[in-house]
């Protein structure tokens, strides 16, 4: 705590605030007792300047473009670590030991099949409907398949949810996808890494061997790490909202997967990729910028800008240099990278953009990598939400445990009718 209080002036009183540190970033004030003092709120829709809890996890320089996991920079852990690693990291708070990482990567391989009663969840979705439509549904229903690890306040019925969740994902998001196609669900193989056994389940047949490539096998891995936290985004949020509560963790990680689907949040990965091949050519690229800039006009550039950023998106960077690097060991030359380079040197270079300090996030790259893997559109939110399932069930875990967490009930400021008398529908 700092040594001097803030001062707020409100009538004729000034009410003292703490302000709090943490160990990096910007003091907060701390608000907790102003109504008590005041009777009145304080108005910050979108929770833009406002913290909602305490975090040890993830942290965020927006105007510098730093991004930390642990204390450990995202382009390191992209270049050296790997997913499974990260996900301890995350949920554990120091990086493991070879005898750690091993037990770790052991434990997951236990937890990746599903119940095969699960597999009939599948069977009552349209086969069009969307991954993350299905997503949403069957991650809600593990909560009736482990009743043995929803007591929230064991530390250890904790973490066997959390090991469930992180295993779980990859199997269930293969099977969307298999679901969508027609083709048989595809058991795990332990034998094979994380993010190999994945891409197994996702493009393996029963039919046939399934040689997992090294480079989609590494390209992918990096995807998931640079997608595995983000601090206080609006999914982690609605996590921490729906935890706080006391709902069970599959139910939560539900409810983040809901709130990850929209075209602002997890959705715009999709949505940037729709927009690069509806652009089509560079030279159709100004009609584009004149649209996202035209206050008339709802189109925003899909994968651009960002509530924290106001530089370059770290994981963008990493991103782009994947991208690149993919189509370039497989061989394929995708007009859509062309396009979205120049799309964004022009962006970078626009007034508009530049005052707003609009740069690309890390959504803007990492659809040209997942359709030169092979996925379907459809597909990359749902890849977006298995990565993050780590950070969601380490934020989660975090709350869960922190003395000063309480159930989220956010105030309002009331604008509706005032009291008045109900008349009946024959006088109305
Ligand atoms: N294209 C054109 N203008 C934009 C864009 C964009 N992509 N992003 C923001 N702006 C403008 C916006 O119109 C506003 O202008 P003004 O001040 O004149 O009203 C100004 O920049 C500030 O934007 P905002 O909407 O108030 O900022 P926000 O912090 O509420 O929104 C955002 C952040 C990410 C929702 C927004 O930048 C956006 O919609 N971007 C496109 C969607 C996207 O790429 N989302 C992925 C985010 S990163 C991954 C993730 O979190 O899931």
């Amino acid at each position: 705590m700092s040594d001097a209080p803030a001062t707020l002036k409100f009538g004729d009183k000034d009410i003292g605030m703490p302000v709090l540190s943490g160990s990096v970033g910007p003091d907060v004030i701390d608000i907790r007792k102003l109504y008590a003092q005041t009777g009145a709120f304080t108005y910050d829709p979108g929770f833009t300047s406002t913290a909602s809890c305490q975090s040890a996890i993830t942290y965020i320089d927006g105007e510098e473009g730093i991004l930390l996991h642990r204390g450990y920079p995202i382009d390191q852990l992209a270049e050296q670590s790997s997913f499974p690693e990260v996900s301890y990291l995350l949920l554990h708070g120091e990086l493991p030991s070879k005898a750690e990482l091993d037990k770790f990567t052991y434990t997951i391989s236990r937890h990746t099949m599903v119940h095969e009663q699960l597999a009939m969840f599948f069977r009552g979705f349209r086969r069009d409907a969307h991954p993350m439509a299905i997503m949403c549904g069957v991650v809600g229903a593990l909560s009736a398949f482990y009743h043995d690890s929803a007591d929230i306040t064991d530390p250890q019925q904790r973490l066997i949810a959390s090991h469930r969740l992180i295993a779980k994902m990859p199997t269930l998001a293969a099977m969307a996808h298999k679901y969508s196609v027609g083709q048989p669900f595809m058991h795990p193989d332990n034998r094979l890494s994380y993010t190999g056994n994945f891409l197994r389940m996702t493009f393996g047949v029963p039919a046939e061997p399934y040689v997992v490539n090294p480079i989609i096998e590494r390209a992918m891995d990096r995807i998931f790490i640079l997608h595995a936290d983000h601090e206080q985004n609006a999914s982690t949020s609605t996590v921490r909202l729906a935890g706080s509560s006391g709902a069970n963790p599959f139910a939560c990680i539900a409810a983040g997967i809901a709130c990850l689907w929209g075209p602002a949040h997890g959705g715009a990965n999709e949505a940037a990729l729709n927009m690069l091949r509806e652009i089509g050519k560079p030279e159709h690229i100004p009609e584009y910028i004149a649209r996202a800039k035209d206050k008339d006009d709802p189109f925003r550039l899909m994968g651009f800008g960002h509530r924290v950023y106001k530089n370059y998106d770290p994981r963008a960077k990493v991103m782009q240099q994947t991208a690149e690097e993919v189509l370039r060991e497989l061989n394929i030359s995708d007009p859509v990278l062309d396009t979205a380079q120049e799309l964004e040197q022009i962006a970078l270079n626009d007034p508009y953009f530049i005052e707003k300090k609009l740069y690309p996030n890390v959504d803007f790259y990492s659809g040209v990598i997942l359709n030169a893997i092979g996925f379907p559109t459809e597909m990359f939110t749902a890849l977006f939400a298995l990565a993050r399932t780590v950070g969601w069930v380490a934020q989660w875990n975090e709350m869960i445990s922190d003395p000063e967490q309480k159930i989220g009930r956010p105030r309002q400021l009331y604008t509706g009718a005032t009291q008045r008398d109900y008349v009946p529908v024959a006088q109305r």
